[in-house]
């Protein structure tokens, strides 16, 4: 199914942003709206679900009419397709977003399709570079997943490397809540880093050299332990040998992993993607290995719908609407098993 000038909305709650766009032609973003919810859940030092679900339901109507407003489609018009984020992520949470979309694809009467936010977070890449040559090697790194995929060929992926224990974004945000640097840790983190010395502290890089899958939770333990026996260290000092550890890590697999697959190019993708040091060294491995990097902007980065729109433009072509029978589904995941 294809017609020009086709105007996509995405939703997207799977988490703690409530967003909503509408992307034209799978790739030119008319309007990106994004409620964070970050002051809700800041003093928990955590999303709170039940708390999530709510702030979607007040919130998510109000971004959706932002969105089509910003986008100039006027009031007696609406979008031509209707998607959202069906999974993984919070089910109440997903539900507010998929129960949206489904009400608003009957009442227009246009189709519906459901997304895979990870499948979402790849084409965040790609939404600003259309023309991407494959193969290439994405390393999605978000709040709640860390993973190393393959794209041979459009829409279809191959995991190969995830992490066996905590996602990258959890470490940043558990080392932030130990050093107390507030939620989230991720960008907390990376500011504070800049005045720090990454070589102050050497930290463990947990299965560095063991092929493609990672470990963070040995890390955070590691920092935390630091931090009680040298109270004296300087904070900055600890934040960037922290994210010197990590980033390591995560560029040393990606490298392997691009070598592997001969790729052409290498992406990033999902909220951790964001990371100043994480990009400045992909494009140094990019240079090394004269492969082409590709960085998606920091807001397109963290979680947004011109994303969904995205994945659901590419979805739509290759397997046509979904049924509105289709649930959320919280384990979702990216390539089945
Ligand atoms: O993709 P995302 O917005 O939500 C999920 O799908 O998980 O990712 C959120 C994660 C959080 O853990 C946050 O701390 C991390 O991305 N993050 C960062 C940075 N900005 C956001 N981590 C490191 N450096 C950053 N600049
Ligand atoms: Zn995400």
């Amino acid at each position: 199914m294809s017609a020009e000038g086709q105007r996509i909305l995405g939703i997207e709650t799977s988490c703690d942003e409530t967003a909503a766009a509408i992307v034209r032609d799978g790739n030119a973003v008319l309007s990106s709206v994004v409620s964070s919810q970050i002051d809700l859940h800041a003093r928990f030092g955590g999303v709170v679900p039940e708390i999530a679900s709510r702030a979607h339901e007040e919130l998510l109507i109000p971004v959706i009419a932002e969105a089509i407003a910003e986008a100039g489609i006027a009031s007696d018009e609406h979008p031509d397709v209707v998607a959202a984020t069906v999974g993984p992520g919070l089910v109440g949470a997903l539900l507010v977003g998929v129960s949206a979309a489904k009400a608003m694809s009957l009442v227009w009467g246009v189709p519906f399709v459901g997304v895979n936010h990870l499948e979402a977070h790849l084409y965040a890449a790609f939404l600003e570079e259309p023309e991407l040559e494959l193969p290439v090697v994405v390393l999605l790194v978000s709040g709640g997943h860390t993973m190393l995929v393959a794209v041979r060929e459009p829409g279809r992926y191959e995991l190969l490397g995830q992490t066996i224990d905590d996602a990258v974004g959890e470490a940043f945000d558990k080392v932030a809540r130990t050093m107390g640097l507030g939620y989230p840790g991720g960008p907390a983190i990376d500011e504070l880093s800049v005045k720090g010395d990454p070589s102050a502290i050497s930290f463990p890089r947990a299965m560095r050299n063991e092929g493609l899958d990672f470990s963070f939770s040995g890390i955070k333990t590691a920092v935390a332990n630091h931090v009680r026996k040298h109270p004296e260290d300087e904070p900055a000092d600890v934040a960037a040998s922290f994210q010197e550890a990590i980033v390591d890590v995560l560029l040393h697999k990606a490298r392997k992993a691009a070598e592997q697959v001969g790729a052409k190019g290498i992406c990033l993708a999902g909220g951790v993607a964001a990371n100043s040091l994480l990009r400045e060294r992909t494009c140094d491995v990019g240079i090394e290995l004269g492969l082409r990097v590709f960085l998606p902007n920091r807001a397109m980065c963290t979680d947004n719908a011109a994303m969904v729109a995205a994945a659901a433009y590419h979805r739509l072509l290759s397997d046509g609407p979904t049924p509105l029978n289709v649930g959320a589904d919280p384990g979702l995941r990216l390539v089945a098993d």
